[in-house]
C-alpha cells in the first residue's frame, strides 16, 4: 500500500521518489517496481547515520550524526536530510563537501520525524 511520504528507490536506476499524493497501487521505474525504502533508526557501526535534532535560535539543527559527521565524499554522502511535521515536510538538499547538517524553521515539538537517506546506506530516522 503506497502512502503519503513514503520514499521509494529504483535498484536499476537510483531513482528515490517520495509520494506526495496517495493514486497508483504500485511505483515502477526501468520496468520493475521500485522498492519501499524503510527508515533503519539503529546505527551497528561506528559511522553515524540517525539523524540528531538540537534546538537553535528560530528552528531546529539536524545533524547527521550527532557527534560524528558523516561523510561528504564524491562517493558516499547524505543526500537530503527531512524534517516532517503534522502539515509540512521540509527538505534541504546536500551535496558532497557540505557539511551533513541543516536548519529548519521549526518547533523541536513539532517534529514528528528527522529523517535522512544516505547513497550507499538508504534511509534513516531519528
Ligand atoms: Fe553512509
Amino acid at each position: 500500500m503506497i502512502k503519503l511520504r513514503d520514499i521509494y528507490y529504483c535498484e536499476k536506476c537510483g531513482n528515490v521518489v517520495e509520494v506526495l499524493n496517495e493514486g497508483a497501487p504500485a511505483l515502477v521505474c526501468c520496468g520493475d517496481p521500485m522498492q519501499k525504502l524503510s527508515a533503519k533508526s539503529e546505527d551497528a557501526t561506528t559511522e553515524k547515520h540517525v539523524p540528531y535534532v538540537e534546538t537553535v535560535e528560530g528552528g531546529i539543527l539536524v545533524k547527521v550524526g550527532q557527534n560524528t559527521a558523516h561523510p561528504m565524499l564524491e562517493t558516499h554522502y547524505i543526500k537530503f536530510i527531512e524534517v516532517l511535521t503534522k502539515e509540512k515536510v521540509y527538505r534541504a538538499e546536500l551535496n558532497p563537501g557540505d557539511v551533513p547538517e541543516a536548519f529548519f524553521p521549526v518547533a523541536k515539538e513539532a517534529v514528528l520525524e528527522a529523517r535522512e537517506w544516505c547513497n550507499l546506506h538508504g534511509l534513516w530516522k531519528g
